[in-house]
């Protein structure tokens, strides 16, 4: 697959003539929204877990050297903790735009944390896509985190950021965590 997004993503028609659509936030847009929005709750998406896996050419890395940043990965019983986004359908213009390294919009089911639940979409940067790294140990993603940075800053601010916005969720994330510490050791040189 390409690594721009942006014309895929628009030949995705599922919401069209919808007023609205919520929208599933697992990485930087837990806490980052630079989009108006309707609503925001906290949410989860059940079957995947969040992983520090895909490339970022555009944002926390360069071409030459890329960052990491999550996408979601299938994985059966687990749970994805969230924030969710009511949002009009015109705000995917600009999402698909910041987004278009490598994620597509897919449709999922959503939970809200204070019950009940919705079919929205989430973006999500499959294996396939050109800027996939893929998996490696928490402590080598910590340390390529902290070499990387891009445009949007340093690699490592887009993690502390992550990890501090889980954590204020009250949702705790296995996989971020111990990155985050591995990081926390490597910048005190204890690794
Ligand atoms: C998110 O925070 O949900 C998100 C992650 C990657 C691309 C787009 C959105």
């Amino acid at each position: 697959m390409t690594a721009n997004t942006i014309d895929a993503n628009k030949r995705m028609n599922k919401f069209d003539g919808h007023a609205s659509v919520w929208l599933f936030g697992y990485g930087s847009l837990i806490y980052k929204a630079d989009f108006p929005y309707l609503e925001r709750r906290p949410a989860s998406i059940a079957g995947w877990t969040r992983r520090f896996w895909q490339g970022s050419h555009d944002h926390r890395g360069t071409p030459d050297a890329p960052g990491r940043v999550v996408t979601i990965i299938r994985e059966a019983g687990a749970i994805c903790h969230g924030m969710a986004y009511l949002v009009t359908p015109e705000e995917f213009a600009h999402l698909d735009y910041r987004e278009k390294n490598g994620y597509l919009r897919l449709c999922t089911e959503m939970t809200f944390d204070d019950g009940g639940s919705v079919e929205g979409l989430v973006y999500i940067a499959t294996e396939d896509n050109k800027a996939f790294l893929g998996q490696a140990s928490e402590l080598d993603i910590a340390r390529h985190i902290a070499k990387a940075a891009g445009p949007s800053g340093p690699n490592s601010d887009y993690l502390n950021h992550l990890a501090r916005a889980l954590r204020e969720l009250g949702k705790h994330d296995p996989h971020v965590f111990a990155i985050e510490q591995h990081l926390q050791q490597l910048n005190s040189g204890k690794q």
